[in-house]
């Protein structure tokens, strides 16, 4: 399959436009047209990367339906690839002025979306970094304070607060593998949370937690309420939700700290991750002072509210270009593309559903599909799994494993439980396209499943 590259020649042509705003400048013989490269050198480089990068899943192909990767948007890609000539640097106006303000207007973009009336937030490396800071944020608003999180949360959560000194307790989750707020106001019960994490959107399984509960609890109990909306977030636009789902969607607003992934569904390369804050006074927590930066202009240095220094301009540059052309809009094309993921795995669900040959859980509430292969006991089951994994692979169909505890399952798989937990197999189905290929998967993982 050859890979898309009209966007090649388009950088080529915005370079020439970024090239007026600099022409006052005297020629550099080093960096200018006709440049001091060696090209026969830079090829055999080029080349060798390439043929090192064969050895890679082809996360740009819809067969492959594994882990959460999702290919960028051309406009990103060629948007990030223009700034790297100058490669700016978002810690402060200083390093990267228009790619700063560019970083300004789509995190607003991603406030609105997420129903902020004001914000603070700016781009981070990725979730990780996203939700370091929150908790940061949080914990220094409570301190002394646990944080809780559901027993499903992203494995960080617990990290971080080792990282930060923070105490850290999992809150049981349901089966369908949602927090279980009843359980979660027993440990609110205690008197020592100082916040509560709710995931929108688990990463194993793309389970919701019942924000709008949660928000009311609260009210009462006084926590921070931060979401971890890193790979779910952008379902927010999405037409498709059923009605429980959307209700907790619609409760975004209420969280005081958001982390959303624009590198997870929002068509972005690596490494792109956003916090926001309800509270713009939430800035106050990142206080600091630098003898180096922030010399160039008395407006906001994104380095004033981020623990990160150096962040990549291209980031901003990239995210910004995919605004432009697929705005964040309820109806829009981009929101559709987040439907079509869901209906492929809503598809995908209900032919494994019908499959005498697997186990499966509730519907997918937003396009991750994990299901189980029928064992006569859980380490047969999984063993089973691996082996099917293994088998699509060499057809081309890349799917993920996922461990999941006996309690999801119990009721919906006959088997003996001769282990804690079932290896399940896994499938993200986070590209528009997917949802035309799932005849073509499901093909595949039958003669996987029989090979196997
Ligand atoms: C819900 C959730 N939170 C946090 C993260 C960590 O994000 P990152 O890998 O961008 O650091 C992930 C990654 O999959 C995630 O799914």
């Amino acid at each position: 399959m050859a890979f898309e590259r009209d966007s090649l020649a388009l950088v080529g042509e915005a370079l020439d436009r970024l090239a007026e705003g600099f022409r006052g400048l005297p020629e550099d013989p080093a960096a200018g047209v006709g440049a001091d490269v060696d090209v026969p050198a830079m090829r055999e480089v080029l080349l060798e990367a390439a043929t090192r990068m064969q050895d890679n899943f082809p996360y740009h192909h819809p067969l492959y339906a594994g882990q959460m990767l999702k290919p960028p948007h051309p406009v990103a890609r060629a948007a990030y690839a223009l700034s790297l000539w100058l490669n700016p640097n978002n810690h402060a106006l200083d390093g990267g002025r228009a790619s700063s303000a560019m970083e300004k207007e789509v995190v607003r973009d991603l406030a609105a979306m997420c129903g902020l009336a004001e914000h603070l937030g700016h781009l981070t490396g990725g979730g990780t970094m996203a939700n370091l800071e929150a908790l940061h944020v949080n914990g220094s608003e409570r301190p002394g304070r646990a944080v809780l999180a559901s027993e499903h949360a992203h494995y960080t959560h617990a990290r971080l607060c080792a990282v930060l000194g923070i105490p850290f307790r999992t809150v049981p989750a349901d089966r369908a593998g949602r927090m279980d707020a009843a359980l979660l106001e027993r440990e609110l019960g205690t008197g020592d949370v100082g916040v509560v994490v709710c995931t929108l959107g688990t990463t194993s399984i793309g389970a919701v937690d019942p924000l709008a509960d949660i928000a009311r609890l609260r009210d009462r109990f006084g926590f921070r309420l931060h979401v971890d909306a890193a790979y779910g977030g952008y379902f927010t636009l999405a037409d498709s939700l059923r009605a429980s789902t959307r209700a907790h969607f619609d409760a975004l607003s209420l969280a005081d700290s958001l982390a959303i992934d624009p590198h997870k569904h929002g068509l972005q390369p690596y490494g792109c991750g956003c916090v926001l804050f309800r509270d713009p006074a939430m800035g106050a927590h990142y206080t600091h002072d630098s003898p180096y930066t922030y010399f160039s202009s008395p407006d906001l240095h994104l380095g004033e509210i981020s623990l990160e220094c150096s962040r990549p301009g291209a980031a901003a540059v990239a995210l910004w270009a995919t605004h432009r052309m697929l705005p964040l809009a309820r109806g829009g094309d981009f929101a559709t593309g987040l439907d079509l993921g869901r209906r492929a795995a809503l598809d995908l669900h209900t032919r494994l559903a019908a499959d005498p040959r697997f186990h499966v859980l509730d519907p997918p509430e937003l396009d991750i599909v994990v299901w189980a292969a029928r064992g006569p006991t859980a380490s047969a089951s999984s063993r089973r799994a691996r082996a099917i994994f293994d088998a699509a692979a060499k057809i081309d169909l890349h799917l993920a494993l996922a461990r999941l505890p006996r309690a999801m399952w119990e009721g919906r798989a006959e088997l003996a439980w001769d282990e804690a937990e079932l290896t399940c197999l896994r499938s993200c189905l986070m590209r528009p396209a997917h949802a035309s290929w799932i005849d073509a998967i499901f093909e595949r993982l039958s003669r996987a499943t029989d090979a196997g």
